[in-house]
């Protein structure tokens, strides 16, 4: 059986770093994101018994380390589903992998999506969470619609995603900037590893739940500035947790301070913007819908800028009939 999934990325206002069950990707706390409408994975996954072997082609490649994460996912689809069939799977992202944007959250939620309608498995949005999360836990999170939760749960069943607002809700727009290209030695996995040793950790799980609570509220009240002053000190505190584990983890580049700061003159001059920044350093400005064209000005002007792609809140991860072979 063959199925189709389209899935958006997505970005967190509160984070999910470091993980309390690392084999069931159980996060250390609970995290807020919003799907990127610009930034997604298309995915066709088809089990046969035609397949001697589980086939993987991701932008047109065969990657090895890719492909051992994908066929452990697959094994986990299978063994829900009591299937033996081998799979062809086909994935595709509609923005350039060499822009260094995190694309492990479509990817995996695209491929949930897909091979468990291949597999015939019949779940519930919830359910499909769960299965999202133990691929990658921030998987889980670009599954429901538009402002999403992932709870931090106790067990398996406990830890999944749900829609708190829908993507119409509020017309905020989420600028990425590429700045640089990505290093995979520094990707994330070894962040959320370290973080747990990390005495400062402690602290910020400490406050992380009044967090929650509060970032709903201002986005329940479309409080933009209380809102954007929140997630920039988020996206600080985790890069202060990194930047603070041994070995530490430095994920930003010069263009990476040189873009914060013209953020905060502009924000001085009126024009109201905020960003967040990921394990990586790339940069998601985050504005209202009125001051976009204004920002798109300024940031056009940067020479260190590789690439700009303007999101707005997005659906979450959908079946479509379209495949891709
Ligand atoms: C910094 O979801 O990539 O983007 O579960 O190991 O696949 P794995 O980690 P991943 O971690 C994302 C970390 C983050 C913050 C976030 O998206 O909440």
């Amino acid at each position: 059986m063959k199925a189709t999934a389209i899935a958006p990325a997505n970005i967190a206002f509160i984070k999910y770093w470091g993980k309390k069950d690392e084999r069931l990707r159980l996060p250390a706390n609970g995290s807020i994101s919003v799907n990127l409408s610009n930034l997604q994975t298309i995915t066709t996954v088809d089990f046969s018994a035609d397949y001697q072997e589980d086939i993987v082609i991701i932008n047109h490649k065969k990657d090895k380390k890719e492909a051992t994460r994908v066929v452990e996912h697959l094994n986990r689809i299978r063994h829900l589903a009591g299937i033996k069939n081998r799979a062809m799977v086909v994935s595709q992202n509609n923005f350039p992998t060499a822009t260094g944007l995190a694309s492990s959250a479509s990817g995996f939620a695209a491929l949930t999506v897909a091979a468990a309608s291949a597999a015939s498995l019949n779940l519930s949005e919830k359910e499909l969470t769960i299965l999202a999360r133990q691929g990658s836990g921030s998987a889980c999170r670009s599954i429901p619609d538009g402002f999403v939760e992932w709870f931090e749960g106790k067990n398996n069943e406990t830890s999944y995603a749900h829609s708190i607002f829908p993507a119409d809700y509020w017309s905020i727009r989420i600028i990425t900037i590429t700045l640089a290209y990505e290093s995979k030695e520094v990707g994330s996995s070894l962040g959320h590893k370290l973080a747990l040793a990390n005495p400062f950790f402690k602290t910020r799980l400490l406050r992380i739940n009044e967090k929650i609570k509060r970032i709903k509220r201002l986005i329940k009240e479309k409080n933009f500035r209380q809102f954007g002053e929140m997630i920039e000190r988020e996206a600080l505190e985790l890069h202060a947790i990194a930047l603070t584990s041994d070995p530490p983890i430095i994920y930003w580049q010069p263009e990476t301070v040189k873009i914060i700061n013209l953020i905060r003159l502009w924000r001085k001059e009126n024009l109201s913007a905020y960003f967040t920044i990921d394990a990586g350093p790339n940069i998601f400005l985050v504005c209202e819908e009125k001051n976009l064209n204004k920002l798109i000005a300024k940031l056009n002007k940067i020479k260190e800028i590789k690439k700009i792609i303007i999101n707005s809140p997005s659906r979450g991860t959908r079946l479509i009939s379209k495949h891709l072979f």
